[in-house]
């Protein structure tokens, strides 16, 4: 076969083969890249910044999972005019990042830092001068150490008003520049993570579910801090509704991760589990936040641990988002598993009732995630369906690597061309997607990992005392793809044939 046949055949033949262009989103699609503070800023007792229960949390060993802190991270503190021209040369519309809460007000509470102040209005400014779009996340888990060492955190009823006075200062302070505001980054994930089986902060769980935490009860906590989340969100989103929109015309949105879920078989028992685990994953804050309430299985099978809303507060959360932040990764297969403990006794976890596997069971040789675009396409289509056609941005989707791996990222350019590709179809089919991150700008501090996991699209080398940023193929490939350059046919044969790279048709290939 001639190589213009090759191309032709690879294009259009092959699934998920397709090619695709900057054009063919609308011009308001904003495309860009994520980050967070601590996991980028570093500086982390510098110029007034006080601990987050991040530092405290890494300081005192990551759980026993691996090694490092945030202290220097990507220095993106010092090295942000950088950063930003890092963007700007590669096309960025949209640059989203969060604000550190103890950086602004040191102590949760109380007087603002004013050199917190300024670093934020210098990123902001110029993010600006460069036609960047600043998104913020207002809380992305680095909650100060103060209130955790004070109430507890999120898990008392007090945060809902200390949130509500931080996120008034970033209104006022920031809003005449920055127009997409997220209170919380991955709610579901934080109250699972943190408060459920305790491996991220504030590491609180039952120490008769994971022994490493001292307090705690995940019973009922990841419950309670969920339902706190929720009422400062919707405090926060009254707040900017009634005191800033008018004048600042921004949105106020909340973020939460979606797995995909997919029944291992066709019985009724995993079908109805899979849609049981979203509804306890998504549904868990996606029904207060569209019908003010939580979904009737969550109420059935969490019984009186479930927090629940007074007319006034389900009517304050109901509505309360102009658009939905979506982080997206990776999908399991759900098998129904009935829980036997007594309804008191049991924490999210079993209370969900499914048993989660992987799509790759025990292959450790796999490190890349497995692409499942279709089940991103089935999330976007089950969320309009299930609550509503309210704006989304992906907040976040990308590929792990091993950060020690080589600068031709192909498993993160085949990963990204995919998922932007389902992007395009999304958008063909009626989706309400209005933008794209990807996680992410750079290599940092990862949460489950610290410096041995990579998602940048550039390379930071750890080990250099100026921490040189270099791209990674990716970073080049999204810049091509953002500019509007055509694909380059090579490209799309090596990452359409090369079997090594992860493929959402092997998903296919190997479903039961
Ligand atoms: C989830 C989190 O929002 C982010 O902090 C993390 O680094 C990425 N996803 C990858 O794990």
């Amino acid at each position: 076969m001639s190589f213009a046949w090759t191309v032709l055949v690879v294009v259009f033949l092959l699934p998920g083969a397709y090619c695709f262009s900057r054009d063919e989103f609308p011009s308001h699609f904003v495309f860009g890249a994520s980050t967070s503070a601590y996991q980028v800023e570093g500086a982390a007792d510098k110029d007034g910044r006080k601990p987050s229960i991040w530092d405290t949390f890494s300081h005192a060993g990551n759980g026993n999972m691996y090694q490092g802190n945030g202290d220097i991270a990507s220095d993106q503190y010092h090295k942000y005019k950088e950063d930003v021209q890092l963007m700007a040369n590669m096309g960025l519309d949209a640059y989203r990042f969060s604000i550190s809460w103890s950086r602004l007000i040191p102590d949760g509470k109380g007087p603002v830092n004013p050199k917190g102040l300024q670093y934020y209005n210098n990123v902001i400014n110029e993010l600006i001068s460069h036609g960047i779009q600043p998104h913020v996340t207002l809380h992305h888990w680095d909650l100060p150490q103060t209130l955790e060492d004070e109430y507890g955190g999120w898990v008392n009823r007090s945060i809902v008003k200390d949130f509500t006075a931080y996120v008034d200062v970033c209104f006022k302070e920031f809003g005449d520049r920055v127009k997409y505001w997220t209170t919380v980054n991955e709610g579901n994930v934080y109250a699972m993570f943190g408060y459920d089986i305790g491996i991220l902060p504030p590491q609180r769980c039952s120490p008769s579910f994971i022994a490493n935490c001292s307090k705690g009860n995940s019973s009922t906590e990841p419950y309670l801090a969920a339902h706190h989340m929720l009422l400062a969100h919707a405090s926060a989103a009254r707040l900017y509704r009634t005191k800033y929109k008018s004048m600042q015309h921004g949105f106020i949105g909340f973020n939460i991760l979606a797995f995909g879920y997919v029944p291992i078989t066709n019985t009724s028992g995993d079908i109805i589990a899979a849609q049981r685990a979203r509804d306890f994953m998504m549904g868990w804050f996606l029904n207060p936040l569209t019908f003010g309430d939580y979904p009737d299985i969550m109420k059935r099978n969490v019984g009186s641990r479930l927090p629940s809303f007074t007319k006034k507060e389900s009517n304050l959360v109901k509505g309360s988002i102009d658009f939905l932040g979506i982080n997206f990764y990776y999908s399991f297969y759900v098998k129904n598993k009935p829980d036997k403990q007594h309804i008191e006794d049991r924490d999210y976890r079993a209370d969900m009732e499914v048993e989660t596997i992987d799509l790759i069971p025990n292959d450790t040789s796999i490190y890349e995630v497995p692409i499942t675009t279709w089940i991103l396409q089935d999330v976007l289509d089950s969320v309009k369906n299930d609550y509503g056609d309210f704006p989304i941005y992906i907040h976040e989707n990308g590929q792990k690597t091993f950060s020690n791996s080589s600068l031709d990222d192909w498993s993160r350019v085949k990963y990204l061309h995919e998922y932007i590709g389902s992007m395009a179809n999304a958008l063909r089919s009626g989706s309400n997607v209005k933008g794209y991150f990807v996680w992410s700008l750079l290599d940092s501090f990862e949460i489950l990992g610290g410096y041995e996991i990579s998602y940048g699209l550039y390379y930071v080398d750890m080990k250099d005392p100026n921490l040189k940023r270099q791209p990674k193929l990716s970073a080049e490939w999204y810049a091509n793809f953002l500019k509007g350059k055509p694909m380059d046919p090579k490209v799309m044969i090596k990452i359409e044939k090369n079997p090594l790279l992860p493929s959402h048709t092997f998903f296919l290939h190997n479903a039961k």
